[in-house]
């Protein structure tokens, strides 16, 4: 068999790209804002994690210049060697500040941060608990601890309490959530979590990267939502959503920190946050701290599109932050829905199985503070005449029609891709079989010395 087979065989995507709904690496041709734009024309942008409208913010550029004068482009190694420079030190200072910890490390990215900080903390002796709708580097993160990994029911704390107590008491115990989760939007039960860390010795760590910047009264985060900062051992962050940079973090204990400093592979073995993104981070923390406007006016926004998506009939979810996905069941439907989204000028992100189960299929929507009323009415407005045209809210006249004439008209462009790209895998795959055949005679024929 050869190991190329198995990209011969993947059609899915192009599948989609025959159908015209493949919705993934479209290019952006601009600055990440409320709009954003694509092929020349504008759309309104609610498919970003820029919570706070930071990633085109004039501070953040300037200091991110500056740093380049200062510092150049690149550290050229990793943070365990050569690529440690006095600003990453002065920034991981400013983030245990800022996340209230003793102290905290800088990794490249937020999937570093977490699968170097579980690979480094939990060993094959241990178990993890891990809520079942984790983020993905999460769940690499455990695989490469090479601890047990126990996965309890979303936010379901009778079934994290039954795995907990069927686990040997001798074993270390680590529990790890997402604070908000990415696609569902909720919040995790963290003073629940609590107690039952505590009742069964377990250590807790959040990941926060959707909850810094969006949740708590300064924007530390959810264990600050709940008042319980004491009692999270290990807070985990993102710099690539609030902060509107690229990185990621972990934050403890001094002696925590100084152990992953010297374990964590995927600290030790990578190249080192540029300066660039480490100086526009400081700033961002800075307006963080200094603009609570814009957490105020992110959950006005979220709020407003709660209701709003409520009010017109859509199916939302057990959403409670600036996440707001739509439900719309089926994986044709979200990717036709996401289609019909862009050519109505609004820019959304669809997640379809296997990320989500079959038939839980959704359109992700995300707010930012800087969204204006006006943007928001307008992407209702659009979310009311897509979703009527594809009958998933009611009320629309002929809907029904219009509903099968888009599934048959799919159905009928999936086919004719699967149909090409299968004919384009079998003419391959004979190509192949011919040539092995010369190859065979060939060889047959040098034997035989013809
Ligand atoms: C919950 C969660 N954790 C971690 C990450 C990884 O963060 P980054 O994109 O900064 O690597 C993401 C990114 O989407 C996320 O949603």
């Amino acid at each position: 068999m050869d190991l190329f087979d198995k990209h011969n065989r993947f059609t899915a995507a192009h599948v989609a790209e025959k159908a015209g709904v493949y919705p993934y690496f479209i290019e952006i041709g601009s600055g990440q804002k409320t709009t954003v734009k694509i092929k020349g024309k504008k759309l309104i942008m609610i498919g970003s994690n820029d919570y706070l409208g930071l990633a085109m913010h004039p501070k953040l550029k300037e200091a991110a210049v500056k740093a380049i004068k200062k510092y150049g482009v690149g550290c050229t190694g990793s943070r365990f060697l050569n690529g440690t420079m006095d600003i990453h030190v002065e920034l991981e200072r400013k983030i245990a500040d800022f996340i209230g910890k003793e102290a905290a490390q800088l990794f490249t990215t937020g999937a570093q941060a977490n699968l170097g900080a579980i690979a480094a903390l939990a060993g094959k002796d241990d178990v993890i608990f891990g809520d079942r709708l984790n983020h993905a580097s999460i769940i690499d993160g455990c695989r490469m601890s090479f601890a047990e990994t126990k996965r309890f029911r979303h936010n379901n704390m009778e079934d994290l309490e039954r795995i907990l107590a069927a686990s040997a008491p001798d074993k270390g115990k680590l529990i790890i959530v997402d604070g908000i989760f990415s696609m569902e939007g909720d919040i995790a039960n963290i003073p629940a979590i609590v107690k039952l860390a505590r009742k069964y010795g377990a250590r807790l760590m959040i990941d926060d990267a959707h909850s810094v910047g969006v949740l708590g009264k300064t924007g530390r985060g959810t264990a600050q939502h709940f008042g319980l900062e004491k009692e999270v051992d290990i807070s985990m962050g993102t710099c690539s959503k609030s902060f509107a940079s690229v990185g990621g973090f972990i934050s403890g204990t001094e002696e925590m920190i100084h152990y992953l400093k010297h374990k964590a592979r995927a600290l030790m073995f990578t190249a080192a946050l540029p300066p660039s993104a480490v100086a526009s981070i400081s700033t961002a923390i800075d307006i963080v701290n200094e603009e609570p406007w814009r957490r105020k006016e992110l959950w006005n926004n979220a709020d407003f599109m709660r209701n709003g998506f409520k009010s017109i009939g859509y199916d939302i979810g057990i959403s409670e932050t600036p996440i707001i996905p739509i439900l719309v069941g089926d994986d044709s439907v979200a990717l036709t829905m996401c289609r019909m989204l862009l050519d109505e000028k609004v820019f959304t992100t669809p997640v379809i199985s296997p990320a989500v189960s079959q038939g839980r299929a959704m359109i992700r929507t995300s707010y930012m503070a800087t969204h204006t009323k006006k943007q928001l009415t307008r992407v209702l407005e659009v979310f009311n005449k897509v979703g009527k045209k594809l009958d998933i809210i009611s009320g629309a006249p002929g809907s029904y029609y219009e509903k099968k004439k888009h599934k048959l008209e799919l159905n009928a462009r999936i086919r004719k891709g699967k149909a090409a790209i299968e004919n384009k895998i079998k003419r391959s795959t004979d190509k192949m079989k011919i040539r092995r055949k010369n190859r065979k005679e060939k060889r047959r024929r040098k034997k035989l010395g013809e």
